[in-house]
């Protein structure tokens, strides 16, 4: 039922969705669960009720896009309804819908907004029957923590109407203003604000210099929303050829890929750069812009290392000329990391899974470079990991040294030695079962902590808890974790992005000082044969091999 107050606002009478609390990453279901009536709207109202009861709207600006998945604009119009009976001062819309997540950051923060919503699934397929999701980012411009988080869903659960406008449907295809009572809608342009933002942080003139010498990239924008970006900054800013950017038109279906910068769902850039006639270096982001995948010719760059190695090079990049305050990672994510950080005499702080977890780190000046094993790396330049940020990490990298991405890995290892690392995903499980998988590993966590596996005693088995140093907030359960003596490692956790049944995720890691170039695989036999035994894999799914190795 729907009623006119006296103002014109519209107030929709409803019932709560029991299952709106937010996951890793904000609120992630299938298409048509947010299609259906209210499902949206529900969310989207106990967002505004929970930013209202901290600051008044009137002054305050909303930013609104969303990766361009379907379902995209339908979504954001109904938003913008919304925003304005619900009294925003400012409602800033990106152009076509289509913003990434880092560029959502950057918005956030140069125009100083209240925060911004995100219309995302981030790297899971788009379409009527795959995935999407909305995502809530906070005034610093990252992702609301589990506090904020946590009131929203507590908000859902007893929502009873929600607030919008009779508005008819705004063309989003042009930059324009409107007023609409108390409220100024804008639909804007994106791209210049975090252009402008990259150009402080790189430098262009020797980016341009590497390109102008003949060096060949091809960047694989999964047609998801970094395409017309990658395009601007690599081919028209940077001078790399014409046709360097490739699936580069943001589609509502990804063009019926999995948006998801990895070896699996990125295998036709895996190929090109394992060919006769490779460039010289590859990459690839996700539906939303804040994943990268780093390639060189027949090399993989694992996420782990990527992140060690932009932290070790650091210094080459003008933002970062002067040395970093600190670095983090989450606590999946491989300890690369930590040896660089100790060689460089500077703090590694090991955070829960997920964005949300670094931005209290980054606001207090502790950390400059951060990174998960998930394909993302980031920095103080934002509160969102950064697809293209990455990508030009590695290419003023190669530009300084001159060294391949498979030279600049072999150096790493011989310095600081390897960790061999892989993640298991085992997905659509039965989700009761994985929890009860997970659960049975917890109880056993006081036996483990005295057994052995690989040869090697264990000298840490926990769940993983965690306390911010900046605001003292805490949070538990964040994946069962196995360190063995020799500083290999187990985690076990349950991936908190899906949308439906349950993915178990298994992170494995061995540390070789002597490690060098070469396959994983049999360096982490012995912990994935450990690994299936502990969670039983046969026994309880029937399963003998993961859904994706990555
Ligand atoms: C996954 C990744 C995590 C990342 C998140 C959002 O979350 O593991 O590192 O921050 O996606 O991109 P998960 O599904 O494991 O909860
Ligand atoms: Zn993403």
């Amino acid at each position: 039922m729907t009623a006119t107050l006296a103002n014109g606002i519209l107030e929709t009478a409803t019932t709560p969705f029991p299952d709106q609390r937010p996951g890793t990453s904000g609120l992630r279901r299938k298409t048509r669960a947010f299609m259906q009536p209210r499902y949206l709207e529900n969310f989207v109202q106990a967002v505004f009720d929970v930013a209202a009861a901290d600051a008044p709207l009137a002054r305050e600006t909303l930013v609104l896009g969303g990766d361009g998945r379907y379902f995209n604009v339908p979504a954001i119009q109904t938003i913008i309804r919304m925003a304005i009976a619900n009294g925003f001062g400012r409602i800033l819309v990106a152009r076509d819908g289509l913003l990434s997540t880092p560029a959502m950051s950057a918005v956030i923060r140069t125009r100083m907004a209240l925060g911004g919503l995100m219309l995302s699934a981030s790297h899971n397929p788009g379409g009527i029957d795959a995935d999407f999701g909305v995502k809530f980012n906070v005034r610093n411009g990252g992702p609301a923590p589990e506090e904020v988080t946590e009131r929203i869903y507590r908000r859902t659960l007893e929502i009873d109407r929600f607030r919008s406008v009779r508005l008819a449907d705004l063309d989003l295809g042009r930059e324009s203003d409107h007023q609409v009572g108390a409220t100024r809608v804008s639909v804007f342009d994106p791209l210049a604000d975090y252009v402008a933002l990259l150009e402080r942080l790189f430098d262009f003139g020797a980016l341009r210099a590497l390109f102008r010498g003949g060096f060949r990239m091809c960047f694989d924008a999964m047609h998801a929303v970094t395409g017309p970006c990658a395009v601007h900054i690599l081919e028209e800013r940077l001078g790399a050829a014409a046709g360097t950017v490739v699936r580069a038109q943001p589609l509502p279906d990804f063009g019926g890929g999995h948006p998801d910068p990895n070896l699996v769902h990125a295998h036709a850039l895996v190929e090109r750069m394992n060919a006769a006639d490779a460039p010289d270096f590859g990459a690839a982001c996700d539906g939303d812009g804040d994943r990268n995948l780093i390639l060189g010719r027949g090399c993989f760059v694992s996420p782990g290392d990527s992140l060690a190695l932009i932290v070790e090079h650091a210094r080459r990049i003008p933002a970062y000329r002067d040395g970093l305050a600190g670095v983090a990672r989450s606590m999946p994510t491989s300890t690369a990391l930590d040896r660089v950080a100790a060689s460089l005499g500077i703090a590694c702080y090991e955070t829960p899974t997920g964005w949300k977890y670094f931005g209290d780190l980054l606001d207090a000046g502790l950390c400059s470079i951060c990174g998960e094993e998930s394909f993302g790396t980031g920095s103080d330049h934002l509160r969102e990991k950064d697809g293209l940020w990455a990508v030009l990490c590695w290419l003023s990298i190669i530009a300084a040294t001159g060294m391949t991405p498979a030279r600049a890995l072999d150096a790493h290892w011989r310095a600081f030695g390897r960790s061999y690392y892989q993640r298991h995903d085992f997905e659509d499980l039965d989700a009761a079962a994985a929890a009860e998988a997970v659960d049975a590993l917890r109880q056993r966590l006081p036996a483990l902590a005295a057994a052995r596996f690989a040869g090697e005693a264990v000298v840490l088995a926990d769940d993983f808890a965690y306390r911010s140093p900046v605001t003292g907030a805490t949070s538990e359960h964040g994946g069962i974790r196995i360190v063995l003596a020799d500083g290999s490692r187990m985690v076990f956790r349950l991936s908190g992005t899906g949308t439906a049944g349950a993915t178990l995720r298994v992170y494995l890691e061995r540390y070789r000082r002597d490690g060098a170039a070469g396959d994983p695989e049999p360096h982490l036999a012995p912990l994935l044969e450990a690994a299936h035994a502990l969670l039983q894999l046969r026994e309880r799914f029937g399963r003998e091999r993961a859904t994706v190795i990555t």
